[in-house]
């Protein structure tokens, strides 16, 4: 039996979502694949798409929710990173909102989303919150969250995703 052709498109600003980019491209046949590359670089001709978006307060980031937007009549894999995680409800609920994008006709094949790590300056933005008389109370759990962060995506995520992607 013919194996099925696919694409891969991300979007990644920092580099974490391409991680995970990677190690699809990695894990599935090359020679089936008939793009590999950013969201918006291109029109996805595969019946197979592998979508891969960083999370923007709660949803995919803009590229991504507008090349979901477009599709029909796909079988889509979506795979995603967020600075907060530790929790599968969180990712359930970015992927829900997702998912909103997605026009009926596609059939969402799997998800996966893991941790992915963000900007320094973000910490330092936090540690000055925290210097002021009148901050959010939850400052050093959002530090904390930062922290456990940092290493994401790690080898085990990008495992998982291995797992995910093959099952
Ligand atoms: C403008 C902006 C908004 C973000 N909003 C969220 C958010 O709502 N929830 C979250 O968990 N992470 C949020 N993040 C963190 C990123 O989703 C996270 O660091 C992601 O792994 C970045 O992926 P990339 O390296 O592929 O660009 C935000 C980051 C930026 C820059």
């Amino acid at each position: 039996m013919k194996r099925e052709n696919y694409s891969i498109l991300f979007s990644s600003v920092t580099g974490n979502t391409k991680k995970l980019a990677d190690a699809i491209r990695e894990t599935l046949p090359e020679e089936d694949c008939d793009y590999f590359g950013e969201s918006g670089a291109a029109e996805p001709v595969s019946e197979l798409l592998y979508i891969g978006f960083w999370t923007d307060r709660g949803n995919a980031d803009k590229t991504t929710l507008e090349l979901l937007g477009k599709l029909k009549n796909k079988r889509i894999f979506l795979f995603g990173t967020a600075g907060f995680g530790g929790s599968e409800a969180y990712f359930q609920g970015i992927l829900g909102r997702v998912r909103q994008s997605i026009d009926a006709s596609n059939t969402v094949v799997g998800t996966y989303m893991c941790q992915g790590r963000m900007p320094q300056t973000v910490r330092e933005r936090y540690l000055k919150m925290k210097e002021q008389p009148e901050h959010p109370t939850n400052l050093e759990a959002l530090i904390e969250n930062f922290d456990r962060a940092l290493p994401h995506p790690d080898a085990e995520d990008l495992e998982r995703l291995r797992k995910a992607v093959l099952s």
